[in-house]
């Protein structure tokens, strides 16, 4: 597929706790608005249990799920839908593997994060991984949108 004709799709975006609280929000929507990405709503959250349970469903019953839960109601989340030609590949992109230690130079994890083991949560974005989780994402966290 070419760029001239590749989808225009959305994604969801969360600075989690650990990017507002070190002041990267506004580095992280730099990035996205530098690669040519376009901003179609955000809004600073304070996630409750039930969001984001709903949110990281699919991680319900692993040993992590309660930790990043609680990590994510630790503080304010910057929420963003992203949108843009293959926008979810190209966020997961920018955003890096997700651990910290082991993501690129370049990345957002990677330039900013060096978490892993028990506290891998803190690597400062979130980015749906699909066309489906982010359909998914975008109506629990921009039900209007
Ligand atoms: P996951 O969806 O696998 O990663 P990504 O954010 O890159 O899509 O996991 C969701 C979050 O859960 C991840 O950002 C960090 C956290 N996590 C852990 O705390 N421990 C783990 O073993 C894994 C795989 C993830
Ligand atoms: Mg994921």
């Amino acid at each position: 597929t070419t760029p001239e004709t590749a989808p225009i799709e959305r994604t969801l975006v969360l600075v989690k706790p650990d990017g507002v609280r070190r002041g990267l929000a506004g580095e992280v929507l730099r990035r996205v608005e530098a690669k040519g990405y376009t901003l179609v709503g955000v809004e600073l959250v304070n996630a409750k249990e039930d969001l984001l349970a709903r949110h990281y469903a699919e991680h319900v019953g692993k040993d992590f799920y309660q930790p990043l839960v609680d990590f994510m109601m630790s503080g304010p989340i910057l929420a963003v839908v992203v949108e843009g030609q293959r926008v979810i590949e190209g966020f997961r992109s920018l955003a890096g593997a997700t651990d910290g230690t082991l993501a690129s130079p370049g990345t957002i994890r990677g330039d900013f994060a060096r978490s892993w083991g028990s506290k891998v949560m803190q690597n400062i974005v979130h980015g749906s991984d699909s066309p489906e989780s982010a359909a998914r994402e975008i109506a629990l966290w921009f039900p209007g949108l």
